[in-house]
């Protein structure tokens, strides 16, 4: 969502950004803008739409020399997408440049002030105040203008300026919204995120709340939000670069799918020691872990269905109570805190505006926070007590795959050990799981490799208006992440429903042909969801069934039927998620959609 890409130094400032820029493109935007100094003036180019507008506009950055600038992806928040609204914006004299990530809070009242005292604007957006703000306090130091501005705005910004009578400098500044300064032998970068620069260097440094950098040939300056110089130390970034390219794909989806077991592997064998599991990492006393009486899982889109798992896992295994929020919901909806819980927030990029905000609220109210996040120095990271970290790499599909499927590993991972610590599970059932755990990733490449039968079924089903996706337990769990994967990237109506409830309602809605998805794959519920196949067969339903070889008799009843090998009831949905996550993919395919960057959204929602 909102991607900002700068660069200054010995080359072409323009290509450099635009080539930034479309490293990010995987965050999701509807515009695009880039502002360079040539020395004596700053230019500015806009355009709607894909990237390749303004990459066609400039002829690559060719029609705009100059060895400093900055550049923005906008994912339209206030006012619609158009070229007027894209970044960068200016002031009423084309003095002062801003590109800007996040939302300003007060801008309405920021705006009306600035109109009273005469300033036109020209865009819908928040962020033109800013322009005009800093227009106001300018007074030849662009560090106390900055200053000045970020006292008086609210809301979130990752920003890049540049101040005509600053030639070959530019300035950023953040609050809760990520920006990184990266450096190497040519030139210097802003970014707010990674792959933007990664191809250039991997010495960054993270800007954290409220610092205000300033970028020129000769150095690198970091002051705090008084305007006081600070003290930073630079981080190498120890992504592998090939991570964040397609690698042979058509799609970064489909290479996300396939490294799963690798993803997996590599978050839950590191921390697999002597056959038993080590999460000392994470600090937590195993007294505190005894005595816990609650958990509150928090989180949004697919994080949250890892979070409904999370909640059957957690309380089946290590039978604490479990509630699973939405954390737009939760921030809002003034939950009670007790002693002896634990919050736990799941984000794959870290920076999730609603997850973020509740893992403040939660804080504020001294709860203890535990975050299974992917990205690390992300906010959600920093503030967190503690860090279960999925390494699943660099996630570039808007439409997570690997991520969430190592957010399931993480929670079976705490759920298991949980349960050894508060002695709800016997030594043997702890070795069976751990045996059936580390089989995953394995299990998992043979369900790859049958990936044609799934293309075969989706490609049957390109034309269907609408898609009913049911289960019970965790299979549940699942369709939840299932319904989800098809239509964020095929833009077909899907819902997920708890096999149980579906005759309450949506049982309605299903007539002749109307394509149903049935997950069957834990023992005790099987029977029970058979029936409820049935139901939908009686009303002309085809079904889609997803099981286990031990219940081939499905076949009896569902039209087609998927298998995926056994393992633990509990870890089920890391097995039976691959065929959804591929028909989602195959369907979206075959409609011939843009998989990676589905219309409307974004891979990361730093706003709210
Ligand atoms: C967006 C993405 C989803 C993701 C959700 C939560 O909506 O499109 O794929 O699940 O945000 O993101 P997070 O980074 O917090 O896991």
């Amino acid at each position: 969502m909102c991607g900002i890409a700068g660069y200054i130094g010995t080359k072409s400032a323009a290509p450099i950004i635009l080539d930034g820029l479309s490293r990010l493109e995987y965050r999701g935007y509807d515009s695009a803008g880039i502002a360079v100094f040539d020395g004596e003036k700053i230019h500015m180019k806009k355009a709607m739409g894909r990237l390749r507008v303004l990459d066609e506009l400039t002829r690559h950055g060719a029609d705009m020399p100059g060895f400093c600038g900055i550049g923005h992806t906008r994912w339209a928040t206030h006012g619609c997408p158009s070229d007027t609204n894209a970044h960068p914006h200016m002031n009423e004299e084309n003095t002062i440049a801003v590109v800007h990530n996040g939302i300003i809070e007060n801008y309405a009242r920021l705006k009306k002030r600035l109109e009273q005292k005469g300033c036109h604007f020209v865009s819908e957006t928040d962020t033109e105040v800013l322009a005009h703000m800093l227009t106001e306090y300018y007074n030849g130091d662009p560090v106390a203008a900055i200053e000045k501005v970020m006292h008086r705005v609210e809301g979130s910004y990752a920003l890049g300026i540049m101040f005509l009578d600053h030639p070959h400098h530019i300035y950023a500044a953040r609050k809760d919204s990520p920006l990184i300064v990266g450096t190497n032998d040519s030139g210097k970068f802003i970014a707010s995120d990674v792959p933007a620069i990664l191809h250039h260097t991997r010495n960054v440094y993270y800007m954290e709340n409220e610092e205000i950098v300033c970028l020129s040939n000769e150095h690198i300056r970091f002051f705090n939000i008084d305007g006081e110089a600070i003290a930073k130390e630079a981080v190498t970034i120890d992504w592998d670069i090939h991570a964040a390219e397609k690698g042979g794909y058509e799609h970064f989806m489909l290479k996300e799918i396939h490294e799963q077991p690798k993803a997996i592997r590599d978050t839950i064998f590191p921390r697999i020691k002597k056959d038993d599991i080590d999460l000392s990492e994470l600090g937590l006393e195993e007294a505190e872990i005894r005595r816990l009486k609650k958990i509150s899982i928090i989180a949004c889109g697919s994080a949250f269905h890892a979070g409904v798992t999370g909640k059957y896992v957690l309380e089946g295994l290590a039978r604490i109570p479990v509630e699973v929020d939405l954390a737009s919901e939760y921030r809002y909806r003034d939950p009670i805190y007790e002693r002896d819980s634990l919050v736990i927030i799941v984000s794959q990029s870290g920076e999730t505006a609603d997850s973020l905000a509740a893992l403040r609220e939660a804080k504020a109210h001294n709860g203890k926070v535990l975050s299974i996040v992917n990205v690390v120095g992300s906010s959600i990271a920093r503030e967190s007590d503690a860090v279960f970290y999925t390494w699943a790499g660099p996630e570039i599909a808007v439409a997570t795959t690997k991520a969430y499927s190592c957010q399931l590993a993480a929670f079976y991972m705490l759920a298991m050990k949980f349960a050894q610590i508060r002695r709800t599970v016997t030594a043997e059932r702890f070795d069976a799981l751990l045996n059936a755990l580390r089989l995953l990733p394995e299990q998992i490449e043979g369900l790859l490799s049958q990936k044609e039968k799934i293309q075969f079924f989706a490609n049957h089903y390109l034309a269907t208006e609408h898609i009913f996706f049911m289960g019970r337990g965790i299979d549940y769990a699942l369709s939840l992440e299932g319904s989800l994967k098809l239509k964020e990237i095929s833009y077909i109506h899907s819902e997920a429903y708890a096999a149980g409830e579906l005759k309450h309602g949506t049982i309605s809605l299903v007539e002749d042909g109307t394509l149903v998805v049935a997950v069957a794959t834990q023992d005790a519920l099987y029977s029970k969801t058979m029936s409820n196949i049935v139901e939908v067969k009686t009303r002309g339903a085809f079904v889609m069934g997803l099981t286990t070889l031990r219940h081939q008799d499905m076949e009896n009843c569902a039209d087609y039927v998927l298998y995926v090998p056994e393992t633990e009831n509990y870890f089920m949905g890391s097995l039976s998620i691959i065929p959804l996550q591929l028909f989602a993919y195959y369907v979206s395919l075959g409609r011939g959609l843009d998989v990676d960057k589905p219309r409307n959204l974004a891979k990361s929602v730093t706003v709210e």
